[in-house]
């Protein structure tokens, strides 16, 4: 600065001291207006139903009515005085509880067989989710397709969920190690009405022999996404590959002429030279699809675009969400902006869900809080005890959305449910942003807890 500017300065501003102030104040004044403004909108959303402001529909409406859910903590079990004597027993907590086999509330939160969903049984259940029951295929045996995700095949006019395949045993590679099943492939079920499925078989499986193998049974295979490729006329599945100890941290990817396979395996990969773990994939309307995974020891997600036959990462990629902690990513896009269900880092164990939103896919992205809404404080606080997989859109119904989570079952993978529910993008968001000075853009991500449901009639063909 030269000797006269200061004074100059000084002098400007105080010629100018009572216009500055007003100025400042009005600046202040609008902040404040759109500060309240923002609070009268928050007071819309209630702890346990949010109205909103784009669902007008009765039938819709239905989906909002949330249940409210009030679990018990059972008596503490009796010990013997030496056992006693010997270590205190602290009180368990629910999420405790809930990873305890031999709990009192096992067949709360893992309702047993005769409570089944059966689709061969034409009767009032027909058409309704029941979320974390058993649900059978069309042959009568619980559905194999664990953290996993649908593609709606044009061609086919039909729906394929496609799943971690996980009918085995459940064991510890190592004292250390997470509960794990032995890799047996990817199960594939069809599907008109995204309710009754027809077991396609295993349309990638497992390495029996050659313990050099991705697919080598004693390795890691989850997560597993298939996207349709309009360039090749090919059905490309990418997927998390991993070793028992989860230090190989890659995705895999698979390529077929049918949605149906079988899936040939071409090899695996470190994305962009990064670990990758927990990942999904995302197609968006212009055709290019991308790849998500966590990273950086889960400490942040990274997003890039695909090459134009979906075989492989290219060199763009974006780190997102940075020292946020998440993983189990889902995303959706609605009105042109994009968003995204995660879970925290929990293991097998659940944890509360948090949604994000994007007006560029590439970011920023904002964390706009839990999408949860009904059940009961613990239910919300871990996405009724379940971790996101995928968001289905439903084209009929701009704005809804099928949530699907797995609620996991470690002392007994196989036996680990589905939890899908009605997800509404619409009403205010219940927390300012870091970008666009706090002021939200985007509209509230909802997820309704409902014990049973089904998508309105006719839903194909809403508008
Ligand atoms: C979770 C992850 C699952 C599985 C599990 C193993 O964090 O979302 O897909 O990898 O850990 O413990």
């Amino acid at each position: 600065m030269s000797g006269n500017s200061a004074p100059l300065l000084l002098r400007l501003f105080s010629g100018s001291r009572c216009s500055m102030s007003a100025v400042v104040w009005s600046l202040v004044g609008c902040v404040l207006m759109l500060h309240l403004y923002s609070l009268v909108r928050h007071k819309d959303v209630v702890t346990g139903e949010i109205q909103s402001h784009t669902v007008q529909n009765p039938q819709l409406r239905e989906l909002q009515k949330v249940d409210e859910e009030k679990i018990q903590m059972p008596p503490p079990r009796k010990r013997s005085p030496r056992a006693a004597k010997r270590k205190p027993k602290r009180p368990t907590t629910i999420i405790e509880e809930f990873l305890d086999e031999n709990s009192q509330l096992r067949g709360t939160f893992f309702p047993g067989q005769k409570t089944a969903i059966d689709p061969r049984k034409d009767g009032n259940d027909s058409f309704y989710y029941s979320p974390a029951k058993i649900w059978l295929d069309t042959d009568g045996n619980p559905i194999q397709a664990h953290g996993g995700g649908i593609l709606y095949d044009e061609k086919t006019m039909t729906y394929y969920w496609y799943g971690e395949y996980k009918d085995g045993p459940t064991y510890h590679a190592h004292k250390k190690a997470a509960a794990r099943v032995d890799i047996i492939g990817v199960g594939c079920y069809s599907s008109k009405d995204l309710w009754k499925w027809k077991n396609e078989g295993i349309v990638l499986a497992a390495e029996e022999t050659d313990e050099t193998h991705d697919l080598h049974k004693s390795n890691v295979l989850e997560r597993p996404k298939v996207v349709y490729n309009e360039n090749t006329g090919k059905y490309v599945m990418w997927m998390h590959i991993d070793d028992a100890n989860y230090t190989k941290a890659s995705v895999g990817v698979a390529v077929s002429d049918y949605p149906t396979g079988p899936f040939d395996y071409l090899y695996s990969k470190q994305p962009h030279g990064f670990e990758s773990r927990d990942m999904t994939i995302f197609k968006d309307d212009d055709g290019v699809a991308y790849l998500i995974y966590s990273s950086e020891d889960n400490s942040e997600l990274h997003i890039g675009p695909l090459t134009k036959d979906y075989l492989n990462v290219t060199p763009i990629v974006q780190r997102i969400l940075v020292a946020q902690h998440r993983e189990a990513p889902a995303l959706f896009k609605h009105q042109g902006t994009y968003y995204m269900i995660t879970s925290g880092c929990t293991g097998w164990a659940p944890n509360e869900a948090h949604a994000h939103a994007a007006e560029s896919i590439m970011g920023p992205w904002e964390t706009m809080g839990n999408p949860c809404i009904g059940g009961s404080k613990i239910f919300r606080l871990t996405t009724f005890f379940s971790q996101s997989t995928f968001v289905v859109p439903l084209p009929g119904l701009p704005g809804i959305f099928i949530f699907m989570a797995d609620r996991w079952n470690p002392a007994d993978l196989k036996d680990s449910r589905y939890v899908w529910l009605p997800l509404i993008v619409g009403g205010p968001v219940d927390r300012p942003f870091d970008y666009n000075f706090g002021f939200p853009l985007w509209s509230r991500v909802s997820i309704f807890w409902h014990r049973k449901w089904r998508l309105p009639q006719g839903w194909r063909v809403m508008k």
